[in-house]
């Protein structure tokens, strides 16, 4: 029976080190190789079904990572040979995102950071690609279309202004820094300017007094005035929902970054401490972070939760004073160990995504997603666990997002 990790237990957990890295590594870069052809044109689903992810069109939330991995194994390619068809590749799925935008195929939600920053921003900052900027910015004009200004949120699904669905969740902290980037790229502050009310509204309510985080909140669809928090993938309103908590962890790390309000690392300090004392022992949290304390039989993990959190920690190492960003980067490199030992796929017979043990939604009596991907890899987690490795072998990376 496990119990939640403690700090002593936590502290001396193993880090990863160099050689290991580098070999984790390969072997990603492996993975994607060995995925092309058969998702060059293609895309993976959101989660793979016994192992394997089966191809499809440009049309779910989730095909931006499937691109994001083709660019990082495009930034450790072993050989000029790889490198080129990674390339190639890239190109190609970027030509695809900006088809997405030009015939505004399944774009009416606020996923366009995440659709839109690993795959268009990733190949413009990469290799200066025409069409990742334009179809970028075609899709940051998109997501301010999602904005809200009685409530100052982007509104993340369903038609716009729908009463029901008058809403923020905490995923969204991962779409704004597509705005950010527009700004930059473009000059126009507008961008900027709407992705900072929305962060500010988030952040105001979405971290609660315990320190876990609410999946979703929604306002008066008059007013814009809070009404309620709730969860629809966490087990219950009140639990904390392992991913949603590491979306607020990397979420208030771009959110500094961006802002520089100092509030902010407040925030990032309390989900981060509330993820790390809800671990169990082999520091990869069940899917909701309710469990993990004895009562978890039978629940499954969520693998992409330990990517997010360990490439959340990673970023914000960057701004916080030498003591903290050691002690967060040494989390970081724990995660990513009990990843590489536990949880990486080392043979494409035995799965053809990244990491195993992923959950993208479980059903409960208590939630409002149906079950999809339980117990599976999942695409996102596939990209993070590599964007984690990225980072820990050149803390340097310029990010995509
Ligand atoms: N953004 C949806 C999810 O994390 O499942």
């Amino acid at each position: 029976m496990n119990k939640w990790i403690d700090n002593a237990q936590l502290a001396s957990a193993p880090q990863v080190e160099g050689a290991e890295l580098q070999r984790a590594m390969q072997q990603a870069v492996r993975q994607v190789a060995q995925n092309l052809p058969a998702f060059e044109s293609s895309f993976p689903a959101a989660n793979s079904e016994h192992g394997f992810y089966t191809p499809g069109i440009n049309t779910d939330w989730t095909t931006g990572f499937w691109t994001g991995e083709v660019w990082l194994a495009y930034e450790n390619a072993q050989t000029p040979e790889q490198k080129a068809m990674f390339l190639s590749a890239g190109e190609k799925q970027v030509d695809s995102f900006l088809e997405r935008m030009n015939i505004h195929h399944y774009v009416d939600h606020h996923d366009m950071g995440f659709l839109y920053s690993p795959s268009c921003v990733a190949a413009y900052k990469l290799t200066g690609s025409p069409h990742g900027k334009e179809a970028a910015l075609k899709a940051a004009d998109q997501l301010l279309t999602r904005y809200r200004p009685e409530g100052e949120y982007l509104q993340a699904w369903g038609p716009m202004n729908a009463r029901d669905n008058s809403r923020l969740i905490i995923d969204c902290l991962l779409n704004i820094p597509l705005l950010y980037w527009a700004s930059e790229t473009t000059g126009d502050a507008s961008y900027r300017t709407i992705a900072e009310k929305h962060i500010h509204t988030a952040m105001k309510y979405i971290v609660r007094a315990d320190d876990s985080t609410w999946h979703t909140i929604f306002f008066d669809p008059d007013t814009g005035a809070f009404d309620h928090g709730a969860t629809c993938q966490g087990y219950q309103d009140a639990s904390a929902w392992a991913r949603g908590q590491t979306w607020g962890i990397y979420g208030t790390a771009i959110a500094y970054k961006n802002t520089r309000r100092a509030e902010y690392i407040d925030y990032f300090h309390r989900v981060s401490r509330y993820f790390l004392s809800h671990l169990p022992d082999d520091l990869c949290p069940y899917w909701d972070l309710m469990f993990g304390n004895g009562d978890e039989a039978d629940q499954p993990r969520d693998s992409s939760s330990a990517a997010i959190a360990a490439c959340g920690f990673l970023e914000m190492s960057k701004y916080l004073p030498a003591e903290d960003a050691a002690y967060y980067t040494g989390m970081a490199k724990r995660l990513v160990k009990a990843l590489i030992d536990h949880y990486q796929v080392k043979d494409f017979a035995i799965s053809n995504g990244q990491l195993l043990h992923g959950t993208y939604a479980k059903k409960t009596p208590y939630n409002t997603c149906k079950n999809s991907g339980v117990d599976e890899c999942v695409i996102w987690g596939d990209y993070y666990f590599m964007e984690a490795l990225t980072r820990l072998q050149n803390p340097e990376w310029d990010m995509y997002w």
